[in-house]
């Protein structure tokens, strides 16, 4: 997969250069490209906002810069995804989605005020949010997005099934997961789990999903 990251901060990015997501792009599951909005600025000091038609409080993106930027960018298989908190939730869903139906994304990161809402009309696919806040920027938000998106590209976690068993993957929670040593402070590891029966064990696990999400998210049970 091939993502574009068009910004303003850049250097945000850095982090992208560690753990698994630093490990899929040595390996070649991912071609990570940031876009540094300012270079589209066509002007010597590299302005990219302005006031908002109408007033009001700080600024907003300018459509040039931020046209250019996708343009450069853009091929035929491009889906543009504008980081937004006006767009639809980022749910374990959407993110199997995006990563089993494109093979280019193009990530717009917002700032200030936001963009002009022209960019959006013109270039912009889907707008997706990570959440009901809101945010400085849409580069935490890309963040999100790229790392949830690579965790379903072959080739990125150790083991396939992860994905799989994980939290919302079947619409509940995960159940608990323990590690060494067998007793911690006085609490001890559910015995099922280290007594070797594999069925018991998945039979354990199964409950416990649903006794999770009815402890933690019982929301996620009205969709069932
Ligand atoms: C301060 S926000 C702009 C908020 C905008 N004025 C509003 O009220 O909808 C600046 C940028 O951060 C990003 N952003 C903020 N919250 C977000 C969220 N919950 N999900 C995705 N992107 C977000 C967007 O790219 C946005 O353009």
């Amino acid at each position: 997969m091939k993502i574009d990251i068009l910004t303003l901060f850049p250097e945000m990015f850095d982090a992208l250069n560690a753990s698994l997501i630093g490990k899929a792009q040595d390996k070649g599951a991912v071609q990570i490209n940031i876009v540094n909005i300012r270079d589209f600025s066509g002007n010597k000091h590299g302005k990219v906002d302005d006031y908002p038609f109408g007033g009001g409080d700080g600024m907003v993106m300018m459509p040039g810069p931020l046209y250019d930027a996708i343009e450069s960018v853009k091929d035929d298989d491009a889906y543009v995804i504008y980081m937004s908190p006006k767009g639809t939730p980022l749910v374990q869903k959407k993110v199997e989605n995006l990563a089993k139906n494109y093979t280019h994304l193009v990530l717009v990161c917002g700032h200030y005020e936001g963009i002009d809402e022209r960019v959006i009309e013109l270039c912009v696919d889907e707008q997706i949010s990570i959440g009901d806040f809101v945010l400085t920027g849409g580069e935490i938000p890309a963040m999100a997005l790229v790392d949830s998106v690579l965790r379903f590209l072959p080739n990125v976690l150790h083991n396939e099934h992860s994905t799989a068993e994980e939290s919302f993957s079947d619409g509940y929670l995960e159940y608990p997961q323990y590690t060494r040593p067998r007793e911690f402070k006085g609490l001890e590891v559910p015995e099922v789990l280290v007594n070797g029966n594999h069925k018991e064990i998945a039979k354990w696990r199964e409950e416990q999903k649903i006794e999770q999400t009815k402890k933690y998210r019982p929301d996620l049970l009205d969709k069932k």
